[in-house]
């Protein structure tokens, strides 16, 4: 099964990511976005760069490059291979990011997401729903440095929650959210519970 993990920044995808990929067996395939390849690092280093200009289109189709490469060379192989794949972020977050909080267009960003993957799209994707101003106590209180998106400010992550909650009412099939301002263990177990019952 291809999960994906979605929130915003700060939302605690990445542990619970893991945790989840932990869970479901060592022949699990945990990925991230950007990244996963060669040139997806590369590409995430120029996305992430707070000196880095980029007009808003441009910096979606370098999110769809990298995630092109991705599908291609690493999720495609290992559903091929019957492997479960856990995925910290795909293409929900282009378009809460991109389509809504950066005004491309949910329906636009949908639609190159879909061209860019060749129409692969999570089995579940898990939205994490927590505060944009919780998460940013806990990145705070992580000591993260903000990086080129966390450094833009609350209004930024406020239209990218109101993305998500808006992809989350789009694609009711696909898409189960959980309460993120609980502790991580709470948190952990209501992902579980919600795979369980896409997978019953
Ligand atoms: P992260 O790995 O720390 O979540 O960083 C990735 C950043 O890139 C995060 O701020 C969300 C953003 N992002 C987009 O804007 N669009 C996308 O399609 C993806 C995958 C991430």
């Amino acid at each position: 099964m291809f999960i994906a993990l979605e929130g915003v920044d700060g939302s605690g995808k990445t542990t619970q990511a893991a945790r989840l990929a932990e869970a479901l067996g060592e022949e699990t395939l945990l990925v991230r976005e950007p990244g996963g390849t060669v040139a997806g690092e590369r590409i995430r280093e120029l996305l992430k760069d707070g000196e880095v200009r980029l007009d808003p289109m441009a910096e979606l189709l370098l999110f769809l490059a990298a995630r092109a490469q991705l599908v291609a060379e690493v999720i495609r192989p290992a559903m091929e291979a019957g492997r479960d794949v856990v995925c910290d972020r795909f293409s929900d977050s282009s378009v809460a990011y991109q389509g809504s909080a950066r005004g491309l267009g949910a329906e636009r960003v949908e639609e190159l997401c879909d061209l860019a993957t060749g129409g692969l799209w999570p089995g579940l994707t898990v939205l994490l729903r927590i505060h944009p101003e919780l998460a940013a106590e806990r990145m705070d209180a992580q000591g993260r440095t903000a990086d080129r998106f966390e450094g833009e400010g609350m209004e930024l992550q406020r239209r990218v929650a109101e993305g998500y909650e808006e992809v989350a009412s789009l694609h009711p099939e696909r898409v189960r959210v959980v309460d993120a301002s609980v502790d991580p263990d709470r948190v952990h177990l209501a992902v579980m519970a919600a795979v369980a019952a896409v997978r019953a």
